[in-house]
């Protein structure tokens, strides 16, 4: 799976707690071992996956033969009649001595050779023989499927009727809702819900969202905003204080949030790392949260608290955002 690597930490994170097996060929290239279907299944709602192919046999060197002898071991027939064609993706910077087409026509024509139907058909190929290459390393494939950014960024905040300037991407909140798995249906808390940035992966990702946002005015808006992507059957929302929740005790296992900043007028003048450390006393039960916090603050966790893991790779509103995953143990 060629992986989008503009959060790389948080990627990493993601395809890491999504797949139980998993070998990093490259910073942005993940083998995974799983069954089809579960595949299928993740595919539905994994941020990070940009490209999938299924490996057909790795090759032993990088040299033009070595990748034509390859091709010559596996079986095509699949492609009995179906119109394909052969195509090179370089994942990051590799080095070799041949050109892509020089490739894709060599390997193009030996399965040509090996089919009694062969169809080539280089604009609108039905199926396409992936020859991934990276630095090291080089695989014959079978091309599965391209995930467009877009899936995700169609309910980014500036897409929506309602948005501030702080909400964050929806890629990274994405991430966030990925970075620790759940069951299908399980509850999923944002106590500082704001717009909604996070419900609405929780929802993509088969949660059962619950949202708690403090400023009346701001529950309207992210009303509105659920209504017009039509999930709010699917997500519940109170107005409320996430400082003293009105949830039953042990409801809620995982919690996906991105607390206030300082500067805001609901914050009543403490600073962010003290609404977040009393925030983090209302529970009593074991929870998993997966935060966003500023870079500098939060250094240290209360007692009971532990890191789980952590990433610290991207920017939000002008400041380096670290994502936390902690848990009272
Ligand atoms: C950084 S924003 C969350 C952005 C959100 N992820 C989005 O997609 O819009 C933090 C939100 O927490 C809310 N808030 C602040 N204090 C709160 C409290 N004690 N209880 C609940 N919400 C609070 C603020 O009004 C603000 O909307």
């Amino acid at each position: 799976m060629r992986i989008s690597c503009a959060h790389k930490g948080l990627a990493h994170i993601e395809v890491e707690e999504l797949f139980p097996d998993v070998t990093w060929k490259a910073d942005n290239l993940a083998l995974v071992d799983c069954d089809l279907e579960y595949l299928e299944h993740v595919l539905e709602f994994i941020g990070s996956v940009r490209l999938v192919f299924e490996p057909l046999g790795e090759v032993p060197s990088t040299n033009i033969e070595s990748v034509l002898e390859a091709v010559d071991k596996i079986d095509f027939k699949y492609l009995e009649g179906v119109p394909m064609r052969v195509k090179v993706f370089k994942i990051g910077v590799v080095d070799v001595d041949w050109k892509s087409e020089a490739l894709e026509r060599a390997a193009g024509s030996r399965i040509f050779s090996k089919l009694e139907n062969p169809k080539i058909d280089l604009k609108h190929p039905e199926e396409v023989v992936a020859i991934v290459v990276w630095s090291g390393g080089i695989a014959v494939s079978r091309f599965v499927r391209e995930i467009k950014a877009s899936t995700i960024t169609k309910r980014a905040p500036k897409n929506l009727p309602n948005s501030k300037g702080g909400a964050m991407k929806q890629t990274i909140a994405k991430l966030m809702v990925n970075s620790h798995r759940m069951k299908p249906g399980d509850y999923v808390l944002d106590p500082f819900c704001g717009h909604g940035g996070l419900l609405y992966e929780m929802v993509e990702a088969g949660y059962t969202p619950i949202g708690i946002e403090l400023d009346s005015r701001i529950v309207g808006q992210a009303v509105e905003n659920m209504n017009y992507l039509g999930y709010r059957d699917r997500i519940h929302l109170i107005h409320g204080d996430a400082l003293s929740p009105p949830l039953r005790r042990g409801v809620i296992e995982y919690v996906v949030t991105d607390p206030p900043y300082a500067l805001q007028t609901t914050t009543s003048g403490r600073t962010v790392e003290e609404i977040i450390l009393q925030w983090l006393g209302t529970f009593t039960d074991k929870v998993v949260i997966s935060m966003a916090t500023p870079n500098e603050s939060l250094k240290e966790l209360p007692d009971r608290w532990i890191t789980l893991k952590t990433s610290t790779d991207y920017v939000h509103k002008g400041l380096t955002r670290r994502m936390r995953l902690i848990t009272n143990g």
